[in-house]
């Protein structure tokens, strides 16, 4: 029976769950796993970063497991997850507008993403694209239109660090290297900052598997600081859209 070390979890107690849904932060676990559709969730494991329910869609198994922030512990989230069976990957995150059309509760869908997070350069090399899986992108738009949830679909920056990486006013320090950095990705029509896409799917595409990328709208661009509201608005909003994803991919699987 297989048992993987960073997310202590074995083969046995995802019950052959094919489909993971991927927030960063440990405590959207519970929230995500107990919103409809997903039924009779329940714990599972968590060592670290890493959480992770179980819930149900149609009777068949969701895994939700945390990531943590940023490439390095992701990586090995879907790394264990991937041995232990998991096919598909699905980030359900946080996310900073860049355009001025996106507001705060908003949701981006990532077709695909700047590879400026640095743990996809383990994996292939910067030529080689982060592109979700267009079965993904297209039941997280199915989703989020019969949610009536506004959103936006194109591509994400994923940074390294959240300061100077994103050109944070409020950073204690941005190299010069990065200085004009994000009016570059406003003009090149990039959607959002974040995180963790770029490894998601560069990683899925490598290894064969499916993965993509929803993240809630928090704030936008200059921004200081997130407030509570906008940082309750735009999870509750992925969380929906994410929720009713993996319904979508389960019942057409059956
Ligand atoms: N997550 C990020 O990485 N950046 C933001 O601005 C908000 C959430």
């Amino acid at each position: 029976m297989a048992w993987v070390y960073h997310l202590d979890l074995t083969e046995e107690q995802i019950e052959r769950a094919r489909i993971a849904l991927l927030p960063g932060d440990p405590a959207r676990v519970a929230k995500i796993a107990q919103t409809a559709p997903l039924q009779e969730s329940r714990f599972v494991a968590q060592h670290r970063e890493f959480t992770t329910w179980i819930g149900y869609a149609n009777a068949c198994p969701v895994l939700i497991t945390s990531t943590g922030i940023g490439g390095p512990s992701t990586a090995i989230a879907i790394e264990e997850l991937a041995l232990l069976g998991v096919r598909t990957f699905i980030r359900v995150g946080t996310t900073g507008g860049l355009q001025p059309a996106i507001n705060v509760g908003d949701l981006v869908i990532t077709t695909g993403a700047v590879r400026q997070d640095g743990a996809s350069l383990d994996y292939a090399p910067l030529a080689y694209p982060a592109v979700a899986h267009y079965k993904i992108v297209q039941v997280l738009e199915q989703a989020a239109r019969e949610l009536k949830i506004p959103h936006h679909i194109g591509i994400t920056c994923s940074t390294a660090t959240f300061y100077p990486g994103q050109e944070r006013q409020d950073s204690q320090y941005i190299p010069r290297h990065l200085h004009g950095i994000t009016e570059e990705w406003q003009r090149l029509k990039v959607l959002n900052y974040e995180m963790e896409a770029a490894t998601i799917l560069t990683i899925c595409s490598a290894l064969g598997l499916r993965g993509g990328c929803l993240a809630g709208v928090v704030d936008r661009h200059g921004d200081t600081h997130i407030s509570p509201e906008g940082l309750r608005l735009g999870e509750q909003n992925a969380i929906q859209v994410a929720t009713g994803a993996a319904a979508l991919l389960v019942s057409e699987a059956a």
